[in-house]
């Protein structure tokens, strides 16, 4: 039994107008298809079926979320967090739940908000991932070619000796390294991006909590007798207080000796930031992604995000616009990872 667990638990700072506290980045929708947290879910159909979906999130989301999540899934399998503790908690939380419910079974843990160009080569990926995690007792990672010293992600340095179904042994997980760490990386041509996909069995992921963040793994035990009971809400709640505040990719990913990869070409995007737009849409002649009623005069290279308003640029090149009824934001493109400054100033305003 395959199951797939969606991490919704993130905010989306660097969206902001259209991204705001009560809005993250999984519920909008970027690509013109559907929110992204739909996207995810009907990309996998197939490779894993949709009612086997769980789907971890912040308390405070669940009512926005049932209101545009497709049909399809139980509104049960929606696990509420009252607070956000990075995604090793969430995934701890999730694999008690599965294997509690269903024994041991495979999780595929997904972000909820990242795009992908190529889906039917994506599924092909999974679906030797999905048999791999089934058969071996290895934690399955998914790795992108990297494309530039990006110091947001984690980079995975594989053994070039090949494993079954086209995966590789990986010698090192690093989460985040230093610009001057990430350059060297990217030259080597030895590492990979991690893209935030896992797969594994319940039995070995809860195996490797109790052995690489046992703290974390107790607290949450003093709630698994409830997990899937009426009083799981209430045990929940007091527990998560108490846990740490770390990612998978930290807690477990870069001390683990089991981890394999396979390399994965599908035209993944993690669209960080609203110049990440230019890799799901393509520019037209004069460079312009437009996704607003427009006019412009001399305008190049921008990317112009309306929500109803005419918008009319003039002799603009490489900037940001963006309109959301209450707000406009205007940015030069090369500093859209600043947005989240202002989503700062905003919080300390209130
Ligand atoms: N439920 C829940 N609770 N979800 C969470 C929480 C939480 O406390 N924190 C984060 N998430 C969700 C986010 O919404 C996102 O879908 C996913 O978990 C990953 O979290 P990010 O915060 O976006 O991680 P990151 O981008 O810094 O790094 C991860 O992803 C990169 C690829 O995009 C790492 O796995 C990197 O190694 C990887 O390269
Ligand atoms: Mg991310």
């Amino acid at each position: 039994n395959r199951f797939a667990v969606i991490m919704a638990g993130g905010g989306g700072t660097r969206f902001w107008p259209l991204s705001r506290q009560n809005k993250p980045k999984q519920l909008l929708n970027l690509s013109g298809n559907d929110i992204m947290i739909n996207d995810t879910i009907l990309r996998y159909e197939n490779v894993i079926s949709i009612e086997n979906t769980i789907i971890v999130t912040n308390k405070s989301q669940v009512s926005l979320l049932e209101d545009i999540l497709l049909e399809q899934i139980t509104r049960d399998n929606i696990l509420k967090e009252p607070v956000g503790k990075n995604t090793a908690a969430c995934i701890l939380y999730a694999a008690l739940y599965l294997h509690k419910k269903y024994d041991d079974c495979v999780m595929v843990v997904l972000p909820s908000d990242h795009y992908i160009t190529n889906e039917e080569s994506y599924r092909a990926v999974l679906e030797k991932a999905c048999q791999l995690a089934e058969k071996t007792d290895n934690l399955v990672t998914i790795g992108i070619k990297p494309s530039f010293p990006s110091t947001g992600y984690g980079y995975i340095n594989f053994n070039k000796n090949k494993l079954q179904n086209e995966a590789f042994e990986v010698n090192e997980f690093v989460e985040k390294p230093s610009f001057e760490k990430a350059k060297q990386y990217l030259s080597s041509g030895d590492y990979l991006w991690n893209s935030g996909m896992f797969l594994w069995r319940t039995s070995k992921i809860i195996e490797c909590f109790q052995r690489y963040l046992p703290r974390l793994y107790k607290n949450m035990m003093h709630a698994y007798e409830d997990i899937g009971t009426d009083r799981e809400q209430e045990a929940i709640a007091e527990v998560y207080p108490q846990l740490q505040n770390i990612s998978i990719d930290y807690g477990i990913l870069e001390r683990s000796d089991d981890v394999i990869v396979i390399p994965g070409d599908f035209g993944w995007n993690d669209v960080g930031s609203w110049d990440a737009l230019g890799g799901i849409f393509s520019p037209d002649d004069e460079g312009n992604i437009v996704k607003a009623k427009h006019i412009g005069v001399g305008t190049k290279n921008s990317i112009i995000f309306g929500n109803g308003r005419l918008i009319a640029t003039i002799g603009i090149d490489n900037l940001i616009i963006a309109e959301t009824g209450d707000a406009i934001l205007v940015c030069p493109k090369d500093k859209a990872q600043d947005v989240k400054i202002i989503v700062d100033i905003l919080k300390e305003k209130g």
